[in-house]
Order: C-alpha cells, then structure tokens, then sequence
C-alpha cells in the first residue's frame, strides 16, 4: 500500500487470529539478537553485534523494516533488510491484521527469484514464528517513485520492471507448465485472502460505490468521483475487470507492482514487497506499473518529465512483451510440457504460433489498460493516495492535473476502443497531459 488514513478496519474483512505464541515484535536490541543468533546473518555482516548499525526505513502502511549494516559500510554489500509483519496495520494499530503477509513475500521470492535473477533482493532467512524476512539490503538504491519526484532518471528501469513481469510469470502458467504443477504452485498464494480482500475492496471497488474510506483533495473533484460511480459504461467495465482478477488465474502474480514496489540504483533495478503474491491475470501487474507511471505523468509540471513517463510506459511494454513471447517461443522450439497452446500444436507452425501470440498478448493488453485506469482511479479518490502530486505546491493546479487523469482513465473504462493499445494509450495520455499542463 501507499499513504492512507486511518478509519479502513471497519469493513475490510480481515480474519484476525490472536498472535501464536512466541510471536513479538522486535525492537532495535531484539534484532540485534535475532542476527547474532542466526550464524550465516551474523557471518554476512561481519565484526560484533554491538557494532552493527540499525536504522529503521519503514515508510509504508503495514510493516516494521529496518537496514541493518555490519563491519562492511563501504557500499560493498554485507548489510541486510530486516522486515516483520506486525499483528495491526503500522500506521494504525486499531487495524487488526494477521501475521502471514512476510510469509507470503518469502513464498514469492522463493517461487520467482530461480527465474528473474537479481531482479529482486536476495532472500536470505524467514522466521515462521517472529514473521521475520530478511533479505539483501539495497542500501544504495532509492524507492523509484521517489526518485522520480525528484527529477531524477533510470533510463533501464521500466525495461528491467517489463523483463521481471515476463520473467516472474511466464514460468507459472499452464504455458510453461502441466496444469497440476501450475495448480500446486498457485494454491498457497491463494490463501493470501487479507491482502487480497484489501486488493479486491480498495483497487476493484470501493472508488465505485461511496465510502467512508474514500476520500479526495478538493470538491472540484467531486464531479468526475461521482461519474467514476455512475457511468454505466465505467460500471460495466468494472464488473468486468473484477471477474477477471477473481478468476483468471494466468500466472502468480505480485499482486503490488506500483513504483514504491521498485528500487533502482544506476542501472540496476530490483522488485520488492512481494507480500500481495496471487494468482492472477497477468495484466494486473502490467496495469499497476503503468497506472503508477501514468500518475505520475499528470503529476509533472514539465514537458521533460512527462516524455520520459510516457517512455517508460512504452519501455515497459516493449519490454514485457518481448521477454514474454520470447520465453514462450523457446520452450514450445524445445517441446515444453506446458497444457495451454500446446507445443504440439505450434512447433512446426512459426506463423500459427505468432498469431497465437498476439492474440493472447492483446488480451494481457487490454486488462493492463484497464488496470492501469482503475489504479489512477484508486490512488486519487479512493483509500491510499500516491505522493506524487504533492510536488505541485498549488492546491487547484494539484486538482486540475488530478482531475485530468480521473477523466483519461474514466475514458478508458466507459470506452475501452478510446486506446485499443499501450501505443494508443501513450499518445492518448500525452494529449490529456499537455492539455492540463
Ligand atoms: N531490501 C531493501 N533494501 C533497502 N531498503 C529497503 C529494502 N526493502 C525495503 N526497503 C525500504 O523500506 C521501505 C518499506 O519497505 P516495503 O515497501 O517492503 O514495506 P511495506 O511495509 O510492505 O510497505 P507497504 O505498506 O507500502 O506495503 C521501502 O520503501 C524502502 O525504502
Ligand atoms: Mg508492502
């Protein structure tokens, strides 16, 4: 999640089970503790205990995280990320949570991290009782979209954000896979039912209906929110989307691809926060990525900031769809087992096997539009705003660049043939934003 404000437990269905005995959450002496008594932890980081550095960097809504540096504070590596769950929400203990979320992000690392590599931290311990995670510390890399607020520029970023979603979740769909090994993969992720309630009541439908955990920045919007729950066509369109991330079960999922979920530090780029992991449409993390990207596109004040939006949109796609149909390319050339477009069907067929491709790839497309539509829609009027927009000092500036991206993704959903394609949307978003500029 990013920023919300407190007021969300009253009905977000969570199962709230007392903590298990031996849990407690750690203080800075407590962690120390931990690390010293794990040997591999303790050898990582080197010298004693006593002189490790911790330093709390918890800054979203649901986790304890601390950077934990031994003797080798030279930039050189060695430190760790320390993160556990709490029995509440952080920034509002009267939310009562269940502790499994560190334990789903250890799952995800673990199912994913064989295939993209160093695009996520290393994992190094998971704590089934204390659920603690630890993992590489990127010590020398910033949040992106806090980067990006700054003005700053990872030209790599998006492409290596495209080439992890081809990488995470082509090798868990029935493309790849027999559909028994795809279905003993996938059905641990689909217990993870409290961050997906929170996904299914915040993302797909409270922005829809009125709410008390809605909420916006000025009355100028109170327009556009209300067409948002109105709009026969936006409805349709929302129904729509909700059945297919309940029950397109394509691939695991991240479950929370937003530009406070990718770290990037020159060229290299890793995906954190795996804790939302479910089964899903894979446009869902396309959509998230890229309605992040398009926020933050409305959110620049210039004409730089807003091309280089608008490029790693397109980055990111290029990216994903190559790396995606050029995995599945090779395993059919290799006869691979997968149950869905048979290698049997396709690998004497170079052609067949392109049109089948595009055919599927149009799919992922038109729900990454769609997601990407309801996440700019989420992030302005519903429960967990994006900072983005606060770099604009002027309160009806904010809300004009806010509105203007209310009504682009309002578009999109009351008429999805307004951008049949991410180019499409590029140039669609680019009118709209140097329109309100
Ligand atoms: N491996 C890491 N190395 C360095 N810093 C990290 C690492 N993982 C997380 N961080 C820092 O800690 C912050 C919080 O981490 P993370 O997003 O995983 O927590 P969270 O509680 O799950 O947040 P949210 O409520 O947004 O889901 C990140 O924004 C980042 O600044
Ligand atoms: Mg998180």
């Amino acid at each position: 999640m990013t920023r919300g404000r407190s007021g969300g437990k009253d009905s977000v269905m969570t199962d709230t089970p007392e903590s298990p005995a031996g849990y407690r959450t750690l203080d800075e002496a407590g962690i120390r503790a931990f690390l010293a008594s794990r040997p591999a932890l303790a050898a990582r980081l080197g010298g004693t205990p006593g002189t490790w550095r911790i330093r709390e960097v918890s800054d979203g809504n649901l986790n304890n995280v601390f950077l934990v540096d031994g003797a080798q504070v030279d930039g050189t590596g060695g430190g760790v990320c320390f993160k556990q769950s709490l029995p509440h929400v952080r920034v509002d203990p009267n939310w009562k949570m269940p502790l499994d979320r560190t334990g789903f992000e250890a799952a995800y690392l673990h199912a994913v991290r064989p295939h993209v590599g160093d695009l996520t931290p290393d994992i190094l311990h998971f704590d089934p009782d204390l659920y603690v995670l630890v993992v590489e510390s990127l010590d020398r890399h910033v949040v992106l979209r806090h980067g990006l607020m700054r003005g700053g520029d990872w030209p790599d970023a998006a492409r290596a954000v495209g080439t992890f979603v081809a990488r995470a979740t082509f090798p868990t769909t029935t493309l790849a896979l027999p559909f028994e090994d795809v279905s003993r993969l996938l059905e641990p992720f689909s217990r993870n039912h409290t961050l997906t309630r929170i996904t299914v009541d915040l993302v797909l439908t409270d922005p829809y209906r009125v709410h008390p955990r809605n909420h916006w920045l000025s009355p100028a919007l109170d327009g556009i929110a209300a067409r948002i729950r109105t709009d026969p066509g936006v409805r349709r369109s929302i129904g729509r989307m909700q059945a297919r991330f309940l029950t397109c079960r394509q691939a695991l999922l991240h479950g929370d691809l937003h530009t406070g979920s990718v770290m990037v530090s020159g060229t290299d780029t890793r995906i954190i926060d795996g804790e939302f992991a479910t089964p899903g449409p894979i446009g869902f993390d396309c959509g998230l990525f890229v309605g992040n990207l398009l926020l933050h596109l409305f959110a620049m004040g210039n004409a730089a900031g807003r091309d280089r939006a608008l490029r790693d949109i397109g980055r990111f796609w290029t990216a994903f769809r190559d790396e995606f149909v050029d995995l599945w390319r090779v395993a059919t050339l290799r006869g691979g087992t997968g149950d869905a477009y048979a290698a049997s069907l396709f690998r004497d067929d170079a052609t067949g096997l392109l049109q089948a491709q595009d055919d599927m790839m149009r799919e992922v497309e038109a729900d990454t539009i769609a997601f990407a539509a309801m996440e700019v829609i989420r992030r302005i009027v519903g429960y967990a705003h994006v900072p983005d927009f606060d770099t604009i000092p002027d309160i009806a500036t904010r809300a004009g660049r806010q509105g203007a991206a209310l009504s682009l993704a309002c578009d999109l959903l009351a008429d999805p043939k307004s951008a049949p394609s991410i180019a499409a949307l590029i140039d669609l978003a680019h009118a709209r934003a140097c329109d309100r500029a």
